[in-house]
């Protein structure tokens, strides 16, 4: 995969509500960077070494609104400059050399999101997330070893609910994908599909049991190139659920999914239900997805073996290929 590509894409970093007022240490595209709150609480996204002696500022603190590297005490403002050199007779007279590369960051959906070169995308947007009748819980983060490509394909996959997520999303008795259309229309891969929805079992009622007109669970998915995924569901009536699915591209071999599902319904369930739901389906999943081969999905049509029900896969594949990933 293109990684001069991947740079010019908004990634999630971390949930919103993990960064507090300590500085946070994360990975993207194998950059090292610290997340922090400036003294609005905006969140920023700088190089996560201190110009000096190369020393981890996430290990520092905030103070004044600005960063503080935690082995000398030279502090960095939100722009990446060093204003403050505490060893010089005249701290301020700072060298113009003393930066850091400071990167765009933005929060939405609960997330935090850096770009590490100029977006060629913008966020998502979700009207659900900022209404008050949806309800959103945020389930993981779930931290893979696989390239986030196959934690966003496995997503999409219809074919392995069956044998994965047996008695939870899917029935060894009804294997079959029923057909399905998939429209690719620039960075965006959208498709709508119907199946027979499994009951919820006792413990992780997490689907509408109230408001359901069928037994088929109605989807429809857009997925935005490479790794954000929204999900539409409901079953006729008017209880709905949105999945908002991205995931963190840490490294060739390393990921975290960032899973947040917002319903009009059940707005008084423990979140814990909803958590414990996703953390047993991304269990079943992981293991799977961490025995493919490394490194990103096959990007040549002809790697793998594809059958028509792998369509979205397939779509998914071509559409990061047409868009110089
Ligand atoms: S290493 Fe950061 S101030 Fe010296
Ligand atoms: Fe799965």
């Amino acid at each position: 995969m293109n990684t001069a590509a991947v740079r010019e894409a908004w990634h999630p970093v971390s949930y919103s509500a993990d960064l507090g007022e300590m500085p946070r240490a994360a990975t993207l595209l194998d950059e090292r960077l610290v997340l922090w709150r400036d003294a609005k609480g905006v969140a920023r996204a700088m190089r996560d070494q201190c110009v000096h002696r190369g020393t981890a500022l996430s290990l520092g603190r905030v103070e004044g609104g600005e960063i503080v590297c935690p082995y000398h005490g030279w502090r960095f403002a939100t722009d990446g400059r060093c204003v403050h050199i505490p060893q010089l007779e005249d701290p301020k007279r700072v060298p113009s050399k003393a930066c850091v590369p400071a990167y765009r960051c933005e929060e939405r959906l609960g997330l935090v999101w850096v770009a590490l070169e100029a977006p060629r995308w913008p966020l998502p947007e979700v009207g659900e997330f900022g209404d008050p009748s949806w309800r959103v819980v945020r389930t993981g983060p779930f931290e893979w070893n696989a390239h986030a490509s196959r934690q966003l394909e496995n997503f999409t996959d219809f074919g392995h609910f069956a044998f994965v997520h047996e008695g939870l999303l899917g029935d060894p008795a009804k294997p079959v994908v029923a057909a399905h259309e998939v429209a690719i229309d620039g960075p965006v891969v959208s498709y709508a599909y119907g199946r027979p929805d499994q009951p919820n079992t006792e413990k992780l009622a997490v689907f509408a049991a109230a408001e359901r007109k069928a037994e088929m669970r109605r989807t429809r998915y857009r997925i935005q190139v490479p790794f954000t995924l929204v999900e539409h569901i409901d079953w006729g009536g008017a209880d709905g659920m949105v999945y908002v699915f991205v995931s963190q591209p840490v490294s060739a071999s390393r990921c975290i999914g960032y899973c947040m599902v917002a319903r009009n319904y059940n707005l008084e369930q423990d979140e814990g239900v909803m958590q414990e739901f996703e953390r047993t389906i991304f269990g079943q999943d992981q293991r799977i997805i961490e025995s493919q081969p490394g490194g990103p999905v096959p990007l040549d049509g002809d790697a793998e073996l594809h059958m028509a029900f792998d369509k979205v896969a397939l779509a998914y594949r071509r559409t990061l290929r047409e868009n110089g990933f």
